[in-house]
């Protein structure tokens, strides 16, 4: 079983973490069935960049992302090359070692 090492996000999961993921499953779902609640505004349908994240490893392993995913991901905090949305990175057979942004356009906007 692939595994996803998520890197310590001072919030979310502060010490880090190794999950044990399923190919298929998103990267979004492994992470908050195991209690890290990345946020997920517009309920996973590719239509917000809250559960933007960032595949340090692995993302070669990844289906490619489509045009409509890329749109939402111009718009995100701290985009990289390596950057996907949570809910669309589906899990392949490689582990993958993810990076939380420390911001999301969601908490940006209400913190100012
Ligand atoms: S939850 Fe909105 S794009 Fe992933």
């Amino acid at each position: 079983m692939p595994k996803i090492i998520v890197l310590p996000h001072e919030e979310l999961c502060p010490d880090g973490a190794v999950l044990e993921a399923e190919a298929g499953e998103s990267v979004l779902d492994v992470a908050l069935k195991n209690d890290i609640g990345i946020e997920h505004a517009c309920e996973k349908v590719c239509a917000c960049t809250t559960c933007h994240v960032i595949i340090r490893e692995g993302f070669d392993s990844l289906e490619e992302s489509d045009e409509l995913e890329d749109d939402m991901l111009d718009k995100a905090w701290g985009l990289e090359p390596e950057s996907r949305l949570g809910c669309q990175a589906i899990v392949a057979d490689e582990d993958l070692v993810v990076e939380i942004p420390k911001y999301t356009v969601n908490m940006v906007s209400e913190n100012h």
